[in-house]
């Protein structure tokens, strides 16, 4: 049955290339767009820089990782040597000093999980969050962003991704779906898997960047300049890999005893990372290894009610791109409960 959905597949794929080119297309954001968030970011850097010569301003989630899509609001975070009890302080300063330069709607929230300071800069209309302190998220959005450098198609599938679970409401960690990070992980190790390989596996290589973050060795192969070529040998066009990374999703995914796994490059088993069972509330019902804090499963947000949402999403989403006619256009069609 495989092989005869795989025929019908191959025969005729090809028409949802140029459908799915233009739905990416129209969600990256233009050149005019990222200078306006470069201009946000050079003013605050400034702000922040006489106030704390030795800190730094980092960019970090999606307009950092080059999977942001248009009108995404800025992730920033503030490296500086303060310790954790005198964060709060620091927050509440820096949103005085935000205040008294005219950026608007500028709010401390200190006692939120990540603290942080929101502001909207009524110049560029730009919303933009900053948190202190957060180095391994502005690592793992180097990684991300190193690995869109190697092929093209990543970056392809990953918004067509992201915009498909946007749409399908399963982009919500706090209903229990999963964020913007995990599905971009989960498109890369799908890349890492097709064979011929279209992306490699950054951290089994020999190591070109390496830095220590809270007792954590980030290491991998940065100079992806030398990897333009990698994916050459794989010449399956957007449309043929969306159809069948909903497939792998749908039915592919072995979720009882599969670890998908971006460091390694392969899938780990849950024995091996004693993910088998609940443990406080990390329920590990879809596993998704961190590439760097790898005893942080992205998939714990997920309960045994979105699990089935979830797996319901990736098998309407692989029966539309089978059967459909208009695949581009049911696939986004908003959930409506
Ligand atoms: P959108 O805003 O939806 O376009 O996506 P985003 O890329 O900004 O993703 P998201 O809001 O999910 O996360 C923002 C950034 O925070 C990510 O790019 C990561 O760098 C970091 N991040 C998010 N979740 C985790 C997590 O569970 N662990 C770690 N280490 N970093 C995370
Ligand atoms: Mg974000």
């Amino acid at each position: 049955r495989i092989f005869k959905s795989q025929m019908q597949c191959r025969f005729d794929i090809d028409r949802l290339n140029a459908p799915f080119l233009a739905i990416y297309d129209s969600l990256i954001p233009t050149e005019e767009e990222k200078a306006k968030q470069n201009q946000l970011f050079t003013l605050l850097e400034t702000l922040i820089t006489k106030e704390w010569p030795e800190a730094q301003l980092y960019v970090y989630g999606s307009c950092g990782n080059s999977f942001g899509v248009s009108k995404s609001d800025i992730d920033l975070c503030l490296a500086i040597d303060v310790a954790d009890d005198n964060k709060s302080e620091i927050l509440l300063r820096l949103a005085d000093i935000l205040q008294s330069d005219n950026l608007q709607n500028v709010q401390a929230l200190t006692r939120a999980r990540v603290p942080i300071v929101k502001l909207m800069d009524p110049v560029t209309g730009i919303s933009c969050d900053i948190c202190i302190n957060n180095v391994l998220a502005v690592i793992n959005t180097k990684l991300l962003r190193d690995y869109a450098k190697i092929d093209a198609r990543l970056r392809q599938l990953a918004f067509i991704v992201k915009h498909w679970a946007k749409s399908r409401g399963v982009n919500e960690t706090y209903q229990g779906t999963l964020s913007s990070y995990a599905y971009v992980l989960m498109c890369i190790h799908f890349l890492q898997q097709r064979r011929p390989a279209v992306l490699p596996c950054l951290q089994e290589m020999q190591s070109t960047y390496s830095v220590t973050v809270e007792n954590i060795e980030c290491a991998f192969f940065d100079q992806v300049d030398k990897l333009r070529d990698f994916g050459s040998h794989n010449r399956e066009p957007i449309a043929k890999l969306v159809w069948a990374f909903f497939n792998y999703w749908a039915y592919g995914h072995d979720y009882a005893n599969s670890v998908i796994s971006v460091r390694t490059g392969s899938i780990l088993s849950k024995r091996e990372k004693d993910w088998t069972r609940r443990i406080g509330n990390d329920r590990h019902l879809i596993c998704i290894e961190d590439p760097f804090e790898i005893s942080h499963d992205l998939g714990r947000v997920v309960d045994k009610y979105s699990i089935k949402v979830l797996r319901e999403e990736f098998e309407r989403a692989a029966g539309i791109m089978q059967y459909d006619a208009n695949p581009c256009v049911k696939l986004f069609e908003p959930y409506v409960p």
